[in-house]
């Protein structure tokens, strides 16, 4: 990638007070984007935005405290964006609640699935999976009437979706990465691409706790997401669209770290009459 690839866009990043969204955020920053950094903690969130403002300066960067989930204050953070910046180009769905929302340890000690909280089985599935449909939702129109865009969602391992243990979060994800492969084709032709990112497995951020008992130097790095996650961004990845990459094998080549997002040859299992068209 040359220097600044990503000069003139205007990139909201969720999640972005820690984890793998700062880590994307700064690289995002260092390649001149500007930047809406959205996070429900508020703390976590202006440190961070202190970082980029070093990289790209006072007028490169917006906090947004705001709750993905809730559709009122992620269509103002979205009207907010573009207000200020004038545009949005890209959106990266990276703010979740991870597995250890539902129990203390669940790598360790897996809850089966009739002993989860009720109310968090449905916020994990409120942040993960309606948080990603809002924003996008919000999003998106910005996009198609610049006839450009990016919806990039960070979803999980294909296996980690239906492990013991990922009750909640395994299903928010699994519906997040079926809705990507609705969004791409819902986008197609409109300039606007929508794929999935993810580390690849287990990476060192708060979201994998000590007590797995895995080296932290033996995790997937935040700094791994930063490569894919600028690419992406960029007019580079112009005809991809409906693909997940795994930022774990991204040093191997775009072929090896990428294939279509979901579970496209399962999808033509369906017995299906002769007058509807896939
Ligand atoms: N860490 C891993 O091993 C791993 C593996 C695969 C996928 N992922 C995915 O990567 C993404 C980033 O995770 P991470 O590891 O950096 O976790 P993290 O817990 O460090 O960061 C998640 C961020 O999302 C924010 N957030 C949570 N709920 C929110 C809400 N309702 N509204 C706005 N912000 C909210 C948190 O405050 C936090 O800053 C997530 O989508 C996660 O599922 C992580």
């Amino acid at each position: 990638m040359g220097e600044s690839t990503l000069q003139d866009k205007v990139i909201m990043m969720t999640g972005a007070g820690r984890g793998l969204g700062r880590a994307m955020a700064l690289a995002l920053a260092r390649e001149g984007a500007k930047l809406s950094l959205i996070d429900i903690d508020g703390e976590e969130l202006q440190a961070v935005a202190g970082e980029v403002q070093k990289i790209g300066g006072a007028d490169t960067v917006i906090p947004l405290g705001a709750d993905v989930c809730d559709p009122e204050s992620s269509a103002t953070a979205v009207h907010y964006t573009v207000k200020n910046f004038g545009r949005l180009d890209v959106l990266f769905n990276n703010a979740a609640l991870g597995p250890q929302a539902v129990a203390p340890n669940p790598y360790k000690n897996p809850p089966k699935f009739w002993e989860l909280d009720p109310f968090t089985f449905i916020r994990m599935v409120n942040v993960n999976t309606a948080g990603p449909q809002l924003m996008a939702a919000a999003a998106v129109p910005h996009m198609i009437q610049n006839s450009w865009g990016r919806v990039i969602n960070i979803t999980t391992a294909l296996d980690a979706m239906c492990v013991p243990g990922m009750g909640a979060y395994g299903p928010s994800k699994a519906a997040l990465e079926a809705q990507t492969a609705i969004m791409a084709r819902d986008l197609d032709g409109t300039g606007v691409t929508a794929n999935v990112l993810i580390p690849g497995g287990p990476a060192n951020t708060r979201m994998i706790p000590d007590a797995t008992g895995i080296p932290r130097d033996a995790l997937i790095q935040p700094e791994e997401m930063q490569a894919p996650a600028v690419w992406l961004a960029s007019e580079a990845s112009d005809n991809y669209s409906g693909k997940r990459f795994i930022a774990g094998y991204w040093h191997q080549g775009i072929e090896k770290a990428s294939a279509p997002c979901a579970w496209p040859q399962l999808g033509k299992q369906a017995i299906l009459p002769e007058t509807i068209q896939r």
